[in-house]
């Protein structure tokens, strides 16, 4: 009896166990970060108050004083003090700003067109066969590696620098969604080949002048290939996934390409459904008063959940369904992909849509997308999927177990993976814990980076 009340147990797992051990995990993260956080929207301020709240001028701190920035200061390491996301308000928040902004600039036409060269080169050399089986987020990685190198060198990038740029931004995604360990060496290299470039004066826009040299590498290396990079395959996998399984969608971006208006549309419908950042937080610096009872002091740690506040105002949410951005306006809508306007909002917001748009274009004239694979907003399994060449397809059979086998295959490796996560998440949380990067860091210094002389010396710390 209890060997098959265990055949049954295993057997099941897919069914159980990952969703018991991403609850776990979860727990294991809020216990040991030990932030008192509040997350909106909540059951007493909820999405009508969201905006308000997130928008709100002393909702402005980013990394001092809360837990959490010594995790994700852990993830973005090298230099995660200049990243233009963690770093607080002032001069050289200011100077960062402007950096990115003017490096991501340019008319649409050339942004559109560089994506679509690179998206194109990169599907010629990896999806060339009749049926290939990839994850689209590798198989995305190495064309906004390009994309990005191209904006900061303005010249075609080289294969070892590509190979450089995939090898960081994949060990700080899969180091994220605790899928993998950090490798500090790999992301070493990327800083020493961008430290010869920059002393060489190859940039094309001239970096923070407030920053030294070292951090002016730093500031490059988080913010355009690691983020951008980052951001950018992430979200090209989640919109491919989604028309892997929706083809009638995929089939009408592909017919009528030039239909901005239908691929706004599935783009929003993505990212209302996955938006990339799950959480985005903020450490007020100030009062904020929300009622005659409620106020939140200075030094509060505020969540603000993208997903919930997306699901919010929309008949059946749960639904991918572009078409009901005919009937809501996206600024009408409980919408935010790229963050609130008032409140640091993604310098990429105008950028990205274009070149998603050039390379999903690239993509569906050449292959035609498949997947019975889970999708969830975290995309741990960065987005199995076979392509299939346009105009050769499989036999109907034959892509039928294709597909069962995918389905299987992807199923099992969630129990494996879930676990895998757990103990590598639960490892890093204690690793961030004791290095404390974030909170050591403001021990020795101030708000411009600049040392505080009565303290200890900051330890650096040093590639494993
Ligand atoms: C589709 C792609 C992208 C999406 C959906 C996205 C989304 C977001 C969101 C929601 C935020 C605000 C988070 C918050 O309030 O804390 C943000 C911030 C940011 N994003 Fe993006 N992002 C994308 C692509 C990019 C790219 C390509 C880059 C860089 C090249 C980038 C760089 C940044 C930076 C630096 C910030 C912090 C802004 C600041 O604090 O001033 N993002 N992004």
């Amino acid at each position: 009896m209890t060997g098959l009340l265990a055949a049954a147990a295993v057997l099941t797992a897919p069914r159980w166990l990952p969703a018991r051990v991403v609850a776990l995990r979860r727990r294991v993260f809020e216990g040991v970060n030990g932030d008192h956080a509040i997350t909106f929207p909540n059951a007493e301020f909820g999405p009508d108050r969201f905006l308000e709240v997130y928008g709100h001028p002393a909702a402005n701190g980013r990394s001092r004083g809360a837990g959490l920035s010594d995790l994700f200061w852990y993830w973005l390491s090298p230099g995660p003090e200049v990243h233009q996301e963690h770093l607080e308000e002032g001069p050289r928040y200011d100077d960062a700003a402007r950096t990115t902004r003017a490096l991501l600039a340019g008319p649409a036409d050339a942004l559109s067109a560089a994506a679509a060269r690179c998206a194109g080169r990169v599907l010629d050399e990896r999806a060339g066969g009749r049926a290939t089986l990839v994850r689209l987020r590798d198989l995305m990685a190495p064309v906004w590696a390009e994309y990005f190198y191209e904006l900061v060198f303005g010249e075609p990038c080289p294969r070892a620098a590509r190979d450089l740029i995939v090898g960081h931004a994949d060990d700080v995604a899969s180091a994220l969604k605790c899928t993998g360990l950090r490798h500090p060496a790999r992301r070493a290299r990327l800083t020493r080949y961008l430290a010869r470039r920059v002393a060489a004066g190859d940039v094309r826009r001239p970096l923070p002048a407030s920053l030294s040299p070292a951090e002016r590498v730093h500031y490059l290396q988080g913010t355009l290939f690691t983020t951008g990079v980052v951001q950018m395959s992430e979200a090209m996998a989640h919109l491919l996934l989604v028309l892997a399984q929706h083809p009638e969608v995929a089939a009408r971006l592909a017919a009528d390409p030039d239909d901005d208006r239908y691929f706004a549309h599935v783009l929003d419908e993505t990212f209302r459904l996955y938006p990339l950042f799950g959480i985005a937080h903020r450490v007020t610096t100030g009062d904020i008063a929300l009622d005659e009872r409620t106020t939140l002091p200075a030094g509060s740690v505020l969540c603000f959940s993208y997903p919930d506040y997306h699901a919010s105002g929309h008949d059946r949410p749960e639904v991918f369904d572009p078409d009901r951005w005919d009937r809501v306006p996206a600024r009408a809508a409980h919408h935010i992909p790229f963050g609130v306007a008032a409140n640091r909002p993604c310098p990429a917001w105008r950028l990205s849509p274009l070149a998603l748009r050039a390379a999903t274009g690239e993509v569906l004239r050449r292959v035609t997308l498949h997947s019975t694979a889970g999708h969830t907003r975290s995309l741990p399994n960065r987005g199995p999927c076979l392509l299939v060449r346009v105009g050769e397809p499989l036999p109907p059979r034959r892509l039928a177990v294709l597909g069962a086998l995918l389905r299987l295959r992807d199923r099992w490796e969630d129990v494996w993976r879930s676990v895998v996560q757990l103990v590598l998440g639960t490892v890093m949380v204690l690793h961030a814990r004791r290095l404390r990067l974030a909170e050591r860091y403001f021990d020795t210094r101030d708000d411009r980076g600049c040392p505080v002389p009565h303290r200890p010396p900051h330890t650096q710390e040093t590639p494993e």
